[in-house]
């Protein structure tokens, strides 16, 4: 006989809670969890609905989907986190994608985010910029957090600025903003 039983899943984790006002959905709760393997369809679901201007913004490139290997490395706790969100309005659908990895410069983690077409504008990237930064600098290794971000995403730009971003490194329609000083370099 086997004996052998597989442990229950362990139930993703809620980091935290932001209640939104939806023009459609009215009040709604989106929970933003730690992403785990099993997320990635849901998470191309929400590539492909999404449109190509924001995939543009996000990925600098008409990217459709992510490949398992790259998701893969993307959940590996040992790179950084991701985090997936969804609402109470949609709990099957993932709403919002953010992630804070290891760039290969020591110290330094790379932020990049996206949220669904139809919940843009309503505060949830703000709340996933701010929650991946206190990741940020609860990390000991983490002396810094870039984002490459295109010098048009008025959105973008406005969560970095509020954040205290610094930004540098011009090049053609992209600029690096750069969040530090929480630990000496
Ligand atoms: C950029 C992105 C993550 C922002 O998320 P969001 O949920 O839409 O952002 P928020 O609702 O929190 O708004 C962010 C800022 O934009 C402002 N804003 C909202 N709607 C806006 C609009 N239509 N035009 C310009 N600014 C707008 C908000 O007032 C806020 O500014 P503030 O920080 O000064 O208050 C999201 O739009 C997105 O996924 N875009 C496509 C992918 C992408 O660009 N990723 C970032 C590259 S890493």
């Amino acid at each position: 006989m086997n004996l052998h039983v597989a442990p229950p899943p362990t139930p993703p984790e809620t980091t935290i809670v932001v209640p939104l006002r939806h023009p459609d959905h009215g009040s709604v709760v989106a929970a933003i969890r730690t992403a785990v393997l099993a997320d990635l369809p849901a998470v191309n679901r929400l590539h492909h609905r999404s449109a190509l201007a924001s995939r543009t913004a996000r990925y600098f490139s008409p990217r459709r989907e992510l490949r398992e290997i790259e998701w893969r490395r993307q959940v590996n706790a040992r790179r950084g986190r991701t985090w997936v969100t969804s609402t109470s309005a949609a709990p099957d659908d993932v709403l919002g994608v953010v992630q804070l990895l290891r760039t290969e410069h020591e110290g330094e983690y790379d932020l990049g985010l996206m949220v669904d077409d139809s919940w843009q504008g309503l505060g949830l990237g703000t709340a996933l910029t701010v929650m991946a930064i206190e990741e940020g600098r609860n990390r000991p290794d983490c002396r810094s957090i870039t984002a490459l971000t295109g010098t048009g995403n008025a959105r973008m730009l406005s969560i970095l600025r509020g954040l205290g971003a610094r930004f540098h490194d011009q090049q053609g329609n992209t600029i690096t903003a750069t969040i530090t000083g929480w630990r000496s370099a």
